[in-house]
């Protein structure tokens, strides 16, 4: 068992652990009112995103000069496609907010060189002075970004082939599994790492095996999550229903 300094905070319910979270992300903007966020997509985010266009619109805190970073995007997903990373984020943040588009980024799925394009994403992030504060969800099989299983924790913005799971877990979001790409742009496990701060989010159920695994688990490239127990700064939020199988 590996000893773990992360900080574990166990929330009521989700709108709890969203709450929590954006506290967290609006209390580092005003200190920081230029600091570079690292956004994830997916369920879990959605109720942070929600606090943080209230908190936007009620107490008018700007984005103007921050820059945000996302973890992944599908491969071959244009930009306008509705189920692209870009269009998420668009649609559940940005467009709500003051941030300039162009101190957005997210991998470009569709680029024509994607070995070029992981390279110029992996760049962006070192220019922009990496990452100060990351959210991240957690995949039922433990991968952080699209991180799978077995990536080596070295590995920096790649090209990943999806778990057969990972694409079921996301079919709920196309009309047909058949529609879910294979193949993802993800920051790399070491890429993540880089970031100053991390915050994971993991509710319901489904996640409560993951979750037990990061806390207790072995640090192992079978978890990639597991990972985190390195890093100096990470605050895990977690719901009653993912903290099921913690004491
Ligand atoms: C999303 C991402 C993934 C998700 C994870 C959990 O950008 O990188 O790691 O955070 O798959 O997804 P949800 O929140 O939909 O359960």
């Amino acid at each position: 068992m590996t000893q773990t300094t992360m900080r574990i905070i166990k929330a009521d319910n989700y709108d709890e652990m969203s709450q929590i979270a954006a506290e967290i992300f609006i209390s580092k903007i005003k200190q920081k009112p230029d600091a570079v966020l690292g956004l994830a997509t997916g369920s879990t985010p959605l109720g942070l995103y929600k606090n943080l266009i209230e908190d936007h619109q009620k107490n008018g805190t700007s984005y103007q000069q921050i820059h945000t970073v996302n973890l992944d995007e599908y491969i071959g997903l244009s930009k306008d496609n509705p189920n692209s990373y870009h269009s998420y984020m668009m649609n559940n943040l940005f467009k709500y907010l003051d941030i300039p588009q162009n101190h957005i980024h997210l991998p470009h799925g569709d680029a024509v060189d994607l070995l070029q394009e992981c390279e110029r994403y992996e760049t962006i992030i070192n220019d922009l002075g990496n990452v100060e504060l990351q959210v991240l969800g957690i995949g039922k099989n433990g991968h952080i970004g699209f991180n799978e299983p077995g990536t080596p924790f070295s590995s920096k913005t790649h090209i990943i082939e999806l778990k057969e799971s990972t694409r079921q877990a996301n079919a709920r979001f196309f009309n047909h599994l058949d529609e879910v790409p294979k193949q993802a742009i993800t920051m790399g496990i070491s890429t993540i790492m880089k970031s100053k701060e991390i915050i994971l989010l993991a509710s319901g159920e489904a996640k409560a095996e993951a979750t037990y695994k990061l806390i207790h688990g072995d640090l192992t490239e079978q978890l990639p999550a597991s990972i985190l127990k390195q890093h100096p700064a990470v605050t895990v939020i977690v719901d009653k229903e993912a903290a099921s199988m913690l004491d």
